[in-house]
């Protein structure tokens, strides 16, 4: 596991943005964290790292479940979870054809997927020191996630 500390909204914003830019077709990123821990906000920054256009704005898709965005370097599709019970809720809003298709999959409530969470993915943890401080971790599942998570630690300081 390796943390990262986030000092402020800006350093959530460089980590999201790199996140974005290394990203490929098929990966899956699950943020895990507590209410306001930062998880919509650093799903905003992967939109600029992946260059979506700036009028598609990513937004909190707690009552859509799911949103999807394109005309970026890839499609992007934002999950939020939290409105569902378990696994046969997520199964039965059909949404699991979404994880780790074309495109680049983020998912916020990630617990919610039960036995659903898929094998390879990068976990994501943030948490909230105080108001302006996250601290992030990430541990990365299979070979492409794992290379993931070096690439983003080996910025760090
Ligand atoms: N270093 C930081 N990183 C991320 N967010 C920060 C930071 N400092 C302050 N914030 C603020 O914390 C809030 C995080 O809210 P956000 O909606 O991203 O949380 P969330 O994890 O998606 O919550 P929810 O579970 O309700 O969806 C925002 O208002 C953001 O501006
Ligand atoms: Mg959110």
């Amino acid at each position: 596991m390796i943390r990262i500390a986030l000092p402020d909204l800006a350093a959530t914003a460089e980590l999201g943005r790199r996140l974005g830019q290394l990203a490929r077709n098929g990966d899956v990123i699950l943020l895990h964290g507590g209410l306001g821990a930062g998880k919509t906000t650093l799903t905003q920054a992967i939109a600029v790292g992946l260059e979506l256009p700036p009028e598609q704005h990513v937004s909190s898709p707690s009552f859509a479940l799911l949103h999807e965005y394109s005309g970026g370097r890839l499609p992007l599709f934002h999950l939020d979870l939290w409105r569902l019970a378990g696994e046969d809720d997520v199964e039965a809003a059909g949404l699991l054809d979404y994880i780790g298709g074309p495109g680049l999959t983020v998912i916020e409530w990630p617990e919610r997927l039960g036995s659903l969470r898929p094998a390879a993915r990068l976990d994501v943890f943030l948490e909230a020191v105080s108001e302006q401080e996250r601290v992030c971790s990430l541990e990365g599942w299979g070979e492409r996630a794992e290379e993931l998570r070096n690439a983003l630690a080996a910025r760090q300081p």
